[in-house]
């Protein structure tokens, strides 16, 4: 026996989209770790409070929060992120042997899905390799920023056998240069849809998606982009923070008809 660790995807900010394997999964460990970023804040901080008093029946769960490290602003991103995440896998590891018995389990809570921009999985894998204690891990999916944007837009999220490039604000700031015709587009602190250069592309934009706060906008880039940069700035401004993230579709004229409607197999037209 062992320890073990459960990766649980808790959603994008709505206690209800949890699933219920997440459900049992909290309701199977015996400390759950909350972190604690700066920022966005006290409502996430609350929200996995939120969700631990409304789903956990076990009596007295033990809830562990800990501060999450920063990561440093450093020309060298890469080195950046890689001493971030051994700084935080150390903490994992100490609160590891802390908090639970040598057969105890422990649940990570994690915002969205833990596939998608998010290193809970690589964390775990290097202390795994390379830490000092014995764990076990698994993941348990969550409904995704991205699933719930598309949701309120009433969208799906690729067209008929297209691709659909997933990527950062600050890569689309720096052109949108590969040949897929949509792109989502997340951790954005730029505005990057500003300088997209695609005025008549559509975007679905949202912000706060899955809570009380969400703001939704659709529309013709170049008619809505300064409504949004608008909403999102006053919307910063009144919470302290923001998360928001979009849809661009490029018009269907740049698309070929074969690649508008004839699928390249059967699976290829889901
Ligand atoms: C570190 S990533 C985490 C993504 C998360 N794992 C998921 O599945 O949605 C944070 C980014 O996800 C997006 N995001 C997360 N939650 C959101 C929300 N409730 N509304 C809008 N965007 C959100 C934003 O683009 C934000 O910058």
């Amino acid at each position: 026996m062992t320890r073990r660790v459960r990766v649980i995807g808790i959603g994008a900010g709505n206690p209800e989209h949890l699933t219920m394997e997440a459900v049992n999964a909290l309701n199977s460990c015996d400390a759950l770790f909350l972190p604690r970023k700066g920022g966005e804040k006290d409502f996430l901080v609350r929200l996995r409070e939120q969700i631990c008093g409304r789903y956990i029946t076990r009596k007295d769960p033990k809830l562990v929060h800990f501060d999450m490290p920063v990561r440093r602003k450093d020309s060298n991103y890469p080195a950046a992120v890689d001493d971030w995440h051994l700084a935080i896998a150390g903490i994992y590891g100490q609160l590891l042997a802390e908090e639970i018995g040598p057969e105890g389990t422990a649940g990570v809570l994690v915002w969205g899905d833990p596939m998608l921009y998010d290193s809970t999985i690589r964390i775990m894998e290097h202390l795994r390799d390379r830490g000092r204690i014995a764990f076990d891990y698994d993941v348990i999916p969550g409904i995704s920023s991205l699933q719930v944007l598309c949701a309120r837009h009433r969208i799906p999220l690729n067209r008929i056998g297209q691709p659909v490039e997933i990527t950062t604000g600050r890569r689309l700031a720096q052109g949108w240069t590969t040949g897929s015709a949509d792109v989502a587009v997340m951790l954005d602190g730029v505005q990057a849809y500003e300088g997209a250069g695609e005025p008549d592309a559509q975007i679905f934009w949202g912000a706060y998606l899955g809570t009380e706060m969400e703001i939704l906008v659709s529309g013709r880039l170049g008619d809505v982009a300064a409504e949004i940069s608008r909403l999102r700035q006053a919307a910063r401004a009144k919470h302290g923070w923001i998360m928001d993230t979009y849809l661009i579709r490029r018009p269907a004229s740049g698309l070929t008809a074969q690649d508008e409607t004839v699928p390249l197999n059967r699976e290829d037209a889901a």
